[in-house]
């Protein structure tokens, strides 16, 4: 069944990775978000594939029934249920999509599968006022790093992306070397705004184009910390926010400089951010001034919407809807 209809009720389900998330949209307004984490992964400083997917196969049920609840909504009033197709971890997808599945067989409604980085940039679609395209939008995440110019809702071209590790897992494996539990990127920032930001000074890696590297900076750490913590035991935890507040400075510097670089090449002055590291109050801050500096519209997503979450998915599949581009049961979940 895939008649569209006025006012749709989208149902959204999120599950690529360590987050079991569920959220109600109407017509593109938000009725309902509900996310549980996963704190099992903490203890092995990083996310299990298999005990994600065996938490989201008993969270999924409770997390869906809760949204539909709080949006005070029925199945039976649902015109579409939204799934996040890819990419993400296979056994983790997979509860997602086949969950989707079979409530759409069973209600009769239409699936529609949607890529998850395309849903990062579109929670800018939940705020106000909404970014004027063409934008540039930074999204960085735990799996990725890209500059995307966005030419319309869900019309996205690659302009700029990691050649190794992803911003967020800079942050997470950097986190690690300093002996923080897993994920690491809000600790660091968090610590971070009680430190000097130019008290200990790492490489920035350059890169052609719009691309990025953060591995060098991984390693360089990893050498400055064995250095230091041999000529004093404590070193880590006696600079711990220092040590933070200069990584942070590092990793947003180089952020922002190709950004800045591809805006004023490609005349584009409209600039916005996604993803979980979006939430780094160093980045929200200065990409905020570098839009003062150059003139230009930022757009910077609630803190809500940084890390995943369904209602990202949710507005993905408002637009897709009204494009009535449904998916097909034969759909399967992407890995990458
Ligand atoms: O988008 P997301 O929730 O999941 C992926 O799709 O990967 O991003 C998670 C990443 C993690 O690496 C986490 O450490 C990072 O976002 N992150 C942060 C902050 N909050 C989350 N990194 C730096 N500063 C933060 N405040
Ligand atoms: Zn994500």
């Amino acid at each position: 069944m895939t008649e569209k209809k006025d006012n749709p009720l989208i149902l959204a389900i999120e599950s690529s990775c360590d987050d079991t998330a569920a959220a109600v949209i109407r017509n593109g307004k938000m009725l309902a978000n509900i996310i549980a984490g996963q704190k099992i992964h903490e203890q092995y400083g990083g996310v299990i594939p298999e005990l994600a997917s065996r938490a989201h196969q008993q969270n999924i049920l409770p997390v869906v029934n809760q949204a539909l609840k709080i949006a005070n909504v029925t199945l039976e009033n649902i015109n579409a249920i939204a799934y996040t197709q890819g990419p993400g971890l296979m056994g983790s997808l997979l509860v997602g999509s086949q969950f989707a599945k079979g409530l759409s067989l069973a209600l009769d409604i239409p699936t529609i599968g949607i890529n998850h980085i395309q849903a990062h940039v579109a929670a800018l679609y939940l705020g106000n006022p909404l970014p004027q395209f063409p934008y540039l939008c930074l999204l960085v995440s735990g799996g990725h790093t890209q500059i995307i110019k966005v030419t319309h809702y869900l019309e996205m071209e690659i302009i700029g992306s990691t050649i190794d590790d992803a911003a967020g897992e800079a942050f997470d494996k950097a986190a690690k070397m300093l002996k923080l539990p897993y994920p690491g990127g809000p600790l660091i920032d968090k610590n971070a705004e009680l430190g000097n930001p130019i008290k200990f000074t790492f490489p920035m890696a350059k890169v052609s184009g719009y691309d990025y590297s953060f591995s060098g900076l991984k390693t360089s750490l990893l050498y400055f910390l064995q250095k230091n913590v041999k000529e004093t035991p404590n070193f880590i935890e006696e600079n711990m926010n220092d040590i933070c507040a200069s990584l942070r400075y590092n990793i947003v510097t180089i952020l922002l400089k190709n950004l800045e670089r591809a805006a004023k090449d490609l005349n584009i002055s409209h600039l916005g951010l996604a993803g979980g590291v979006s939430a780094n109050m160093l980045l929200r801050k200065d990409l905020q001034n570098l839009g003062e500096k150059n003139n230009w519209h930022t757009y910077i997503p609630a803190f809500e919407y940084c890390t995943d979450n369904a209602a990202m998915i949710a507005i993905a599949a408002h637009y897709k809807y009204l494009n009535a581009e449904f998916s097909t049961l034969e759909e399967v979940p992407f890995a990458r």
